[in-house]
């Protein structure tokens, strides 16, 4: 591995006032695929880097990423949450993709020692985090639909407080009746930069309403699928559903890792497809007392109002509900290597 250090270092944000996705830190690792092989990783100053305009993911959409965390606790502890489980899936993208896999573990390497170098622009804190954003892309310069030669894998990282609302303040979620986000076969399983890019204009319509994010339905508008950047979970009768990985739903870290805590702490957890009209009748009849996403930016945010057809419905009261504050506690108790981590989740970093 190859380290390029700065002359000098950046001045950092005040931690107390961090936008998500703004403030990018010193450093960033990189490492170029040409013909058939990866080349060397190197740890570079954070920069702009050029491009051809004819290069392929500016016209085919030819680029996956991922979100990762690495967190600092009050003690110094610096850890990573599931790395593995994302450049597995940034792999499983990849083929989807028709582009380059790589080694998980010399990348994990690559991204431990980033982190490492970083350890200053980590914040400490409920909901703060470094956000990790792993990225590769097709550089190939043309415009011939063919098979790309030429990729970048890069990694950049921002200092983030909580995404969305965070666990004490609660969503109002739009089902999404107009668009959809992905179909079986399609894309949806991968984290493309295309299914993001065909996503805005639904997001930004359910905002101009007064909607945090929207609810996907499937292709056919009838089964729920996730929200925005989240997978979902409801709480029916006391036990807790999760539409079933259907296809064209993003297989969810934080959704798996819900799972697995709350069947650890003795609730019954369903995958299964949801149908919405059986949805919305179990939010009338109040049989639905909890509902809320997972995933990386947020880790658990609850659902307060769920919006269909022009009408509002409120959820639980409009109050957080207590798997929502379970779940919360239990994932940043492990991720800030609070709690025990039972399932082998976190990569404590040296340092
Ligand atoms: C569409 C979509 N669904 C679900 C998730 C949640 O996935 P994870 O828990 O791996 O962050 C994300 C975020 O990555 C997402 O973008």
């Amino acid at each position: 591995m190859k380290f390029i250090k700065r002359e000098t270092l950046k001045q950092k944000p005040d931690f107390n006032q961090l936008v998500f996705g703004k403030y990018m830190t010193d450093y960033m690792l990189e490492m170029d695929w040409d013909n058939g092989a990866w080349g060397e990783m190197t740890i570079k100053p954070y920069a702009d880097f050029s491009l051809s305009p004819a290069s392929m993911v500016l016209h085919y959409g030819q680029g996956i990423f991922e979100g990762a965390k690495a967190f600092k606790n009050e003690e110094g502890k610096i850890t990573l949450f599931r790395i593995d489980a994302n450049l597995n899936r940034m792999n499983k993208s990849a083929i989807r993709m028709s582009m380059p896999t790589f080694d998980v573990e010399q990348v994990k390497k690559g991204i431990e020692q980033l982190v490492s170098i970083e350890k200053d622009w980590i914040p400490v804190g409920e909901g703060k985090a470094l956000y990790l954003r792993p990225t590769m892309i097709a550089t190939e310069p043309t415009i011939g639909v063919k098979t790309c030669m030429h990729f970048k894998f890069y990694c950049i990282c921002c200092p983030v407080a909580s995404y969305l609302t965070g666990i004490n303040s609660l969503c109002k979620i739009m089902i999404e009746d107009k668009y959809v986000r992905a179909c079986v076969g399609g894309t949806g399983e991968a984290k493309c930069v295309g299914n993001y890019g065909a996503s805005f204009l639904a997001m930004e319509e359910a905002k101009k309403k007064g909607y945090n994010q929207v609810l996907w339905l499937d292709v056919n508008h009838k089964y729920v699928e996730e929200v925005g950047t989240m997978n979902v979970m409801y709480v029916i009768n006391g036990e807790v559903v999760t539409p079933a990985l259907s296809g064209s739903i993003l297989h969810g870290i934080n959704r798996d890792s819900a799972i697995t805590l709350l069947r650890g702490k003795g609730y019954t957890v369903r995958e299964e497809y949801t149908d919405i009209a059986d949805l919305l009748k179990a939010v009338k009849d109040g049989s639905l007392t909890e509902m809320f996403g997972v995933g990386t930016a947020a880790i658990v945010s609850p659902v307060g109002v769920l919006g269909y057809e022009g009408k509002d419905y409120e959820i639980g009261g409009n109050k957080v509900g207590p798997v929502s504050k379970l779940l919360f506690e239990e994932m940043m108790g492990i991720q800030r290597g609070k709690l025990p981590d039972k399932y082998g989740w976190v990569t404590e970093i040296k340092q």
